[in-house]
């Protein structure tokens, strides 16, 4: 290696300590074989890093190589099956605007149906719209949707490859009266849940992602019907409609407390080995 790689090379290595030091991580392993082995005949773009996931649960052999320059995008499936995806996307989105299924429906400014990619391998699920979405009709765009938009670019995708939903598709709020109030947020009812989740599973069929992500206690309570508290679900793989789910904390928890962006991005390490896996 020359003077110049070996520079770029330190480069991308402060770069990505950087990287992970922002997600919690303490120990960034870069493994020397495959240096050594690869630099004489890769440009250094090529070079891969050796996350070392120590306290988490992956083991030594699913440690994920990971790109730390020019991400590749996941490749879009688009099977048979789902080819029409967009357009069943389309009409469940114009059943959710016109829904009075339950109160939230009344006093709602704009449903939230989702966002992203129909054929999206991961699928993120929410709590449910807050002020911003509510306004704005799109899911995850204040700050928590800033922070979850970040965790989506650490694990190599763009928020546009994924798809983002929420467990109710209208704003819960303390005072329904008053839309225009600021921090009238409030978690959905078990039985708003109940009423909305049929669109949030046909969403689910339609999409048919590899793995489904739940945000926070609301969604993976609902989704995985029990009471057990979030610390406890999270970071465990459980199944729903018989594809992977991983709960984990949600964005603004993390807001909260920023000593829980270690443990998600655990999660999302074992996430992005399943998907991985599952090619
Ligand atoms: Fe319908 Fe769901 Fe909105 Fe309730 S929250 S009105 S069930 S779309
Ligand atoms: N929180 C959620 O759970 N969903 C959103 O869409 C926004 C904030």
């Amino acid at each position: 290696m020359n003077q110049s790689e070996y520079i770029k090379l330190l480069k991308l290595v402060r770069t990505s300590i950087e990287e992970y030091k922002n997600w919690g991580e303490d120990e960034l392993v870069l493994d020397n074989s495959m240096l050594s082995k690869k630099a004489k005949q890769e440009p250094i773009k090529e070079e891969k890093i050796a996350v070392k996931a120590t306290e988490s649960k992956i083991t030594k052999q699913e440690n994920i190589q990971m790109k730390t320059t020019e991400k590749k995008e996941p490749t879009v499936k688009q099977t048979k099956q789902t080819k029409n995806a967009e357009q069943k996307l389309e009409d469940l989105k114009k059943q959710i605007a016109e829904c009075k299924k339950c109160n939230l429906g009344k006093y709602r400014l704009n449903a939230v149906c989702g966002s992203g990619d129909p054929y999206a391998n991961i699928m993120f699920v929410g709590e449910g719209p807050g002020f911003q979405e509510d306004h704005e009709g799109k899911p995850f765009i204040g700050r928590a949707g800033d922070l979850l938009t970040k965790i989506i670019e650490a694990m190599g995708y763009k928020r546009e490859t994924v798809y983002i939903a929420n467990i109710v598709k209208c704003h819960p709020m303390k005072n329904p009266e008053n839309p225009e109030l600021k921090g009238n947020d409030r978690p959905p009812t078990p039985e708003e849940m109940q009423t909305c989740q049929p669109y949030l599973d046909e969403q689910i069929k339609i999409i048919s992602p590899k793995v489904i992500i739940t945000l926070g206690a609301s969604s993976t309570r609902a989704l995985l019907k029990t009471d057990d508290v979030i610390s406890n679900l999270r970071g465990k793989f459980s199944q729903y409609m018989g594809i992977p789910l991983m709960p984990t904390y949600h964005p603004a928890a993390l807001l909260r407390n920023p000593k829980l962006k270690r443990d998600v991005w655990h999660d999302m390490q074992k996430v992005m080995v399943l998907v991985n896996k599952k090619g």
